[in-house]
């Protein structure tokens, strides 16, 4: 049978990756974390003290770059697992900034189309569905109540021992959001033809069942 696209895009901490999890391990197909990529991306500049209006720099530190993630699907920058930095707040913090940067998009795109071609795929992030698999077979959007994103995000953190607050954490998505929906490239927008799933009020399991709906009758 052919391969197909999943796509999953949605705001920050709407449970995207948790449920693409989940899905990719039911229908044995790969989860590529699209947001892994620009938070590798994001550490990589600032461990280098690289501010993103140095675009010579930020190029070149592109190419220099490979990304990739290992068997738990834990990222690796140059062959290294960084993934409990990239999850910190520091690059949650900037990973907005730097994502923003055309040549940074042009350059996971050209990774994540590589990727989702050779394979049955679901991919999350906020651009999927509309730049890069404009043409995927399934496309949803998440959205879920900023409280409820906040809440669940803070509990995140906290088992992980990050020291952070409510507000931190729920001013960090708003921030987010808000920077991701209104930058010029590839915007945080659901598509036209994605389907929106409302996550407040339901749980994990009941956000797979949705999409497993909608895409077990044809795969
Ligand atoms: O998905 P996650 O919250 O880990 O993504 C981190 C950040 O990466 C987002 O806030 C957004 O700025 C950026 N991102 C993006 N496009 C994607 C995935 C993530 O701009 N496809």
């Amino acid at each position: 049978s052919e391969n197909f696209v999943i796509a999953l895009d949605g705001g920050s901490g709407t449970g995207k990756s948790t449920t693409a999890k989940i899905i990719a391990k039911k229908l044995g197909i790969t989860y590529l974390d699209t947001g892994a990529m620009y938070r590798a991306v994001t550490l990589a500049a600032l461990e280098k003290g690289l501010p993103a209006e140095e675009g010579a720099a930020m190029d070149e530190l592109l190419s220099n770059l490979t990304l990739g993630f290992d068997s738990e699907n834990h990222v690796l920058i140059n062959g290294v697992s960084r993934e409990s930095e990239i999850r910190g707040m520091k690059v949650s913090s900037n990973v907005s900034i730097y994502c923003a940067l055309p040549s940074v998009r042009a350059a996971m795109t050209k990774q994540q189309r590589e990727i989702g071609k050779k394979q049955s795929c679901i991919l999350d992030g906020r651009d999927i569905g509309t730049v890069v698999f404009p043409d995927a077979k399934y496309k949803f959007f998440m959205v879920t109540d900023v409280k409820v994103r906040a809440e669940r995000r803070y509990k995140e953190l906290l088992e992980k021992g990050e020291k952070v607050t409510l507000e931190e954490v729920l001013n960090n998505l708003v921030e987010r959001d808000r920077l991701d929906s209104s930058r010029a490239t590839a915007p945080l927008k659901k598509a036209d033809d994605a389907i929106e799933i409302d996550t407040t009020h339901i749980s994990i399991e009941q956000q797979v069942q949705k999409i497993l709906d909608y895409v077990g009758v044809v795969a």
